[in-house]
């Protein structure tokens, strides 16, 4: 059996705490910026490097670049993860931590991974016939796959948007009541609280200015950017923390992707965000820390596996990676 190493690993996580699915609540001790890197980060080079494509970073990160551990103070984290799909192994010994209101983006080649991790971490891959994940992945240092774990429970406090945006057949009011409402959370207030958290919800994807007017109308009768939002907004009406976005923006046009990704900063603040892009100007916009991936044969079978290559706070990842893999994907010479 082939075995492979990665460049970047991070060591076992240290949690803070660990609440049960059953007892969590959102808020609690939050994370305390350290020894910041990003800024100075933002600035370094190196020789190796300058063959990147500058524009990548030129075109400037959507925020200030802002303080941040030198590691992840993680809310997720992933550790020797491999996830199968029958005899086949798709990923192999992934070891990543995902950082309290930090954005994370995956990056790499088709078929590298990044979805079946991403499915793995809300366990949406239990449905997926064959599907199997060995290793440990925590939430707030739980074991995601333990016994007594309900995978529904995970579901709500790590949600999940779609590549494509997918609303319900309903209206815009009660795409983000069905939630709540299906599992049987008890809003405070009735139907003024339950109005409050409709509003609360559009508004924090951004979408409430657009839609107030007509919440009783149909979802399909959005755009296809007002629709990602609404599916953001029907996201966070269970009351995750954890937000996991496979490619949100790729059907989306230039506009409507600044307002997903300008709505994805400000949900930062109370979130903490995944987001699988192949959109390379997307992930230096937007990201804190970027993982790489890509996909190498295995000896024997010959099928390709996918493994994390680097992951480090983004600027690092486009100005100076240290493997020559991320190097050659992200200035187009390979993928
Ligand atoms: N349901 C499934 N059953 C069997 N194999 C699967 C299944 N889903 C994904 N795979 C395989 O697992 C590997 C990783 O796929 P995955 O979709 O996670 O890649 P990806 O990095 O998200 O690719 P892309 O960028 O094209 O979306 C691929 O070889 C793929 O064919
Ligand atoms: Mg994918």
């Amino acid at each position: 059996m082939a075995t492979y190493t990665t460049a970047t690993r991070t060591s076992p996580s240290t949690h803070r705490s660990v609440p049960s699915f059953g007892t969590f609540r959102r808020g609690g001790a939050g994370a305390t910026a350290t020894a910041g890197t990003a800024g100075a980060a933002g600035a370094a080079g190196t020789a190796g490097t300058a063959t990147l494509d500058a524009s990548v970073l030129a075109q400037g990160r959507r925020d200030q670049l802002r303080e941040l551990p030198s590691k992840p103070d993680p809310v997720m984290s992933a550790q020797e993860v491999d996830v199968y799909y029958g005899d086949f192994r798709a990923l192999t010994k992934v070891s990543l931590d995902f950082g309290k209101n930090e954005i994370t983006a995956l990056i790499g080649p088709s078929g590298c991974g990044k979805s079946t991790l991403l499915r793995s971490l809300n366990r949406m891959n239990d449905t997926v016939p064959g599907a199997r994940v060995e290793g440990l992945i925590t939430y707030h240092g739980q074991d995601v796959y333990g016994a007594d774990v309900d995978p529904i429970d995970v579901r709500r406090r790590v949600g999940m948007v779609f590549q494509r945006p997918n609303p319900f057949p309903k209206s815009i009011y009660d795409n983000i009541a069905f939630g709540p409402t299906s599992i049987g959370t008890k809003v405070p207030g009735g139907k003024s609280g339950m109005d409050d958290l409709v509003e609360e919800c559009l508004t924090k994807a951004a979408l409430w200015d657009e839609v107030k007017g007509k919440l009783k109308q149909s979802a399909y009768g959005l755009s296809g950017g007002q629709q990602q939002r609404l599916c953001i907004a029907r996201t966070l009406a269970v009351k995750p923390d954890v937000i996991l976005m496979d490619e949100p923006c790729s059907a989306l046009d230039p506009i409507a992707t600044s307002r997903i990704e300008d709505c994805m900063l400000a949900l930062r603040e109370d979130y903490t965000i995944i987001i699988v892009t192949h959109n390379m100007q997307q992930a230096a916009r937007v990201a804190d820390r970027t993982a790489f991936f890509t996909a190498l044969a295995e000896e024997g079978s010959g099928d390709r596996t996918g493994l994390l290559v680097e992951h480090d706070l983004t600027t690092n990842i486009f100005r100076s990676p240290r493997d020559k893999r991320t190097e050659d994907y992200i200035s187009g010479r390979f993928g």
